[in-house]
């Protein structure tokens, strides 16, 4: 077993199986620019490591990740394809091994679409979701603004993405959001025996089947992942995000009524 930690994300292998755990608690396990970099170079190096057939994504007890850091979008809002998080964006949807998440408590913004990347995905009965991009002032992020009319519908889609209300499991289910929901204490175990099962088939017909699943979708989330960052570099300088990344600091609700 091999093992690499850093600040806020722990990275095992273990059984064929890299777990990447988003571990920073305390912040809701919010997703920093040096979280982004390390998650993103472990999907890479999964792609070329023998010892890795499936990976896995896991947050702490009652918690899978708050989204983005929303004070590093403040100081440093680059979101480029060179950018950590544009780093991380790339990879996921690229990775060439199967990708599972285990969802416990909230999954906000890119916990909720990073699912869309996954090839099973299960979450506790008590998880929530959300997509709140717009009540940011922000747009859709990570394809989802292609991946989830195609999931769920456009009706579904614009819901979720426009009215940004957050939703629960059984939901998130019917959505097709995730495959399955599971007991709140059982749910980590479930996913990894899942992984497991995975790691246990014959790898080059599992990558070869999960190829042609992504075949045709692919170029399109790409082609729509530049559109997205083109809108969410410029809405991350706007006038709108600044009144609600202040309002998240403030602990107060945003005030939109100015802006037209
Ligand atoms: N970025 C930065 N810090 C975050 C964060 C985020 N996305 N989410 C939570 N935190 C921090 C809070 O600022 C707080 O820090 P403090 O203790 O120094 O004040 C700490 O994590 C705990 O968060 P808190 O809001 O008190 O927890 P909660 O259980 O009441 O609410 C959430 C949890 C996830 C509902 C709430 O924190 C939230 O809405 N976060 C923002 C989610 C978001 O908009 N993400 C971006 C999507 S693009």
């Amino acid at each position: 077993m091999t093992t690499t930690t850093c600040e806020h994300v722990d990275i095992s292998v273990d059984a064929k199986v890299m777990r990447i755990k988003l571990n920073r608690p305390d912040k809701k396990n919010a997703i920093s620019r040096a979280m982004y970099a390390a998650m993103a170079d472990a999907v890479v190096a999964s792609n070329t490591d023998s010892s890795v057939r499936v990976v896995m994504f896991e947050g702490t007890e009652g918690c899978f990740t708050s989204g983005n850091d929303l004070k590093d979008f403040m100081v440093e809002p680059d979101i480029g394809t060179e950018s950590p998080a544009g780093r991380f964006l790339g990879a996921v949807p690229q990775a060439q091994k199967p990708v599972v998440a285990a969802v416990t408590g909230m999954a906000v913004g890119i916990g909720t679409t990073l699912l869309l990347h996954c090839d099973l995905a299960y979450a506790a009965k008590s998880a929530k979701f959300h997509t709140p991009f717009v009540n940011l002032g922000l747009v859709p992020e990570f394809g989802s603004s292609y991946l989830l009319p195609q999931l769920a519908g456009p009706r579904r889609a614009s819901e979720l993405l426009m009215l940004g209300q957050p939703f629960d499991a059984e939901h998130a289910k019917a959505l097709g959001i995730i495959n399955d929901v599971v007991a709140d204490e059982k749910v980590v175990e479930f996913t990894l025996e899942k992984a497991q099962a995975l790691a246990a088939q014959p790898p080059s017909a599992l990558r070869r089947t999960k190829e042609l699943l992504r075949r045709h979708s692919l170029d399109a989330i790409m082609d729509q992942m530049k559109a997205e960052v083109d809108h969410f570099g410029h809405s991350l300088t706007s006038p709108e995000a600044a009144e609600a990344f202040t309002a998240f600091m403030e602990k107060r609700k945003p005030d939109f009524s100015k802006f037209d």
